[in-house]
């Protein structure tokens, strides 16, 4: 099918190099040209593992194309992927201006009969008044338009492999026809009619995900009671951890024995920092602001909230209780990114923490894989390391913020002969407190005493 995908964000440059490589036509088009040129000249203006490799086969079979001109994309294709950002408002209402300018630019635009898909976030209700606007705006008689939502679950750092091995695909629309056309769009991913690159091509048989058909409003909401209901998860898991460093327990064992439950579940049980990311904060604060726009007092979801923002406060007070003094301390800070494998640091609580130390005056020396270009836009004042054993060099703490893979494989032994003091708060607990005291290293992290 002839597929248009408007903003080349995350969410739509997945989508689409996914549903190319997945074998439809899919014209992209952004407002921001710069952007578009990167992509034409073959750049990949975000680090998503396999999205590079995906959007070259797309390119080379030319199934994928991006313009400026979205006028000449939204007519090209018979279903339009609204995938733009909507950020939070001052008041933790989500921002829609850039949804409003899509359902005007494709109403004016369009000179034939389109399905007009929500793939960005966004509160239950705004289909009812995308559906109103594509209206007022229409210009062309021969151009009538159906709405569906088409919420998406994909994780940075995974996003590729969500997409293609999906555990459910919900769609939220009012006519039949709209869920046949959605279906003939998702089959092929589905069917797993694509050459899969996390599994070069042959995916390990299981479960397929869910075809989910329901109305636009309750897909609209499932997305939010989804990242919200995660969100509560890890809350409810960092106050657990607060407990057992008050009754001397291990807040590890005890998430562990919980997700035994197949009730209750392992993932998303981590205690730790907390939750960043453009999502959970900003979906979670929309949540809220939605109930209460309706009457809804959301209070559990406010507690998670506040629960998550003090994570930054109790990692601190162990920063305080283990430095006694932080001004001038060579402060080592392993992880920006909000989560592994991303260079995405928006609402990074590594950044929180680093922010609290400049204004301690920490020198502060920071290490991470793939997120150092993202923060010294932000943070010039800080010292910059690629190799993580360099910014331990005569540290007199290392804090570990984010959960990369290479920090649990790190050498302390090593690190620690570099090191002023052999001293590391974990905000992420990554390693076991017996074998890191062992090598002699004082040591603290969450939920563990
Ligand atoms: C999330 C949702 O998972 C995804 O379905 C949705 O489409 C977008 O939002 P993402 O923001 O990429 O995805 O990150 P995710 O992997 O969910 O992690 C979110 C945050 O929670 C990260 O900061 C992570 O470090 C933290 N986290 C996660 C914990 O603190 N503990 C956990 O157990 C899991």
């Amino acid at each position: 099918m002839r597929l248009c995908v408007i903003g080349c964000g995350y969410v739509g440059l997945v989508t689409g190099a996914c549903l190319a490589e997945a074998g439809h036509e899919v014209f992209c088009t952004d407002i921001d040209a710069d952007r578009i040129n990167k992509l034409n000249e073959g750049g990949v203006p975000i680090y998503e593992r396999h999205l590079g490799q995906i959007l070259q086969s797309a390119r080379k079979a030319r199934r994928i194309s991006f313009t400026s001109n979205a006028g000449e994309a939204i007519r090209a294709a018979k279903a339009i992927f609204i995938c733009v950002g909507t950020p939070p408002k001052e008041s933790g209402e989500a921002d829609l201006s850039a949804i409003d300018h899509c359902a005007r630019q494709i109403a004016v635009e369009a000179d034939s009969p389109k399905l007009v898909i929500e793939k960005s976030t966004v509160p239950a209700r705004t289909g009812l008044e995308l559906t109103r606007a594509l209206r007022a705006y229409g210009r062309s008689s021969d151009a009538h338009f159906r709405v569906a939502s088409n919420p998406e679950f994909l994780r940075e750092g995974t996003a590729v492999d969500d997409f293609f091995h999906p555990d459910r695909i919900v769609v939220g629309v009012e006519e039949q026809s709209s869920v046949e056309e959605l279906r003939e769009i998702y089959t092929p991913i589905l069917e797993r009619r694509f050459h899969c690159p996390t599994h070069n091509g042959s995916c390990p048989a299981g479960p397929r995900g869910e075809f989910l058909v329901t109305t636009i409003n309750s897909a609209e909401l499932i997305k939010h009671a989804s990242n919200s209901f995660l969100a509560l998860k890890i809350s409810y898991a960092n106050v657990i951890a607060d407990l057992c460093e008050r009754i001397g327990a291990d807040v590890e064992e005890v998430t562990h024995a919980m997700g035994l439950d197949p009730r209750i579940g392992g993932q998303f049980l981590k205690a730790g920092l907390g939750f960043g990311g453009f999502c959970f904060p900003k979906d979670v604060q929309a949540f809220v602001h939605l109930a209460a726009s309706v009457g809804v007092d959301f209070d559990i979801l406010k507690a998670a909230e506040r629960v998550n923002k003090e994570r930054i406060d109790r990692f601190m007070e162990k920063v305080h209780k283990a430095l006694w003094v932080v001004k001038g301390k060579h402060v080592a800070l392993l992880g920006l990114a909000f989560k592994a494998n991303t260079d995405d640091v928006r609402f990074a609580p590594a950044l929180e923490v680093l922010k609290r130390l400049l204004v301690e005056g920490a020198s502060v020396h920071a290490s991470d894989p793939e997120a150092i270009g993202r923060t010294k836009a932000l943070f010039p004042d800080v010292h910059y390391h690629d190799d993580p054993y360099s910014a331990l060099q005569k540290a007199d703490v290392a804090l570990v913020c984010t959960e990369w893979e290479e920090y649990k494989k790190l050498d302390w032994a090593r690190a620690g002969k570099t090191m002023a003091r052999k001293l590391i708060v974990d905000g992420r607990n990554l390693y076991s407190p017996a074998s890191i005291r062992a090598l002699g290293f004082e040591y603290d992290s969450f939920g563990r005493s």
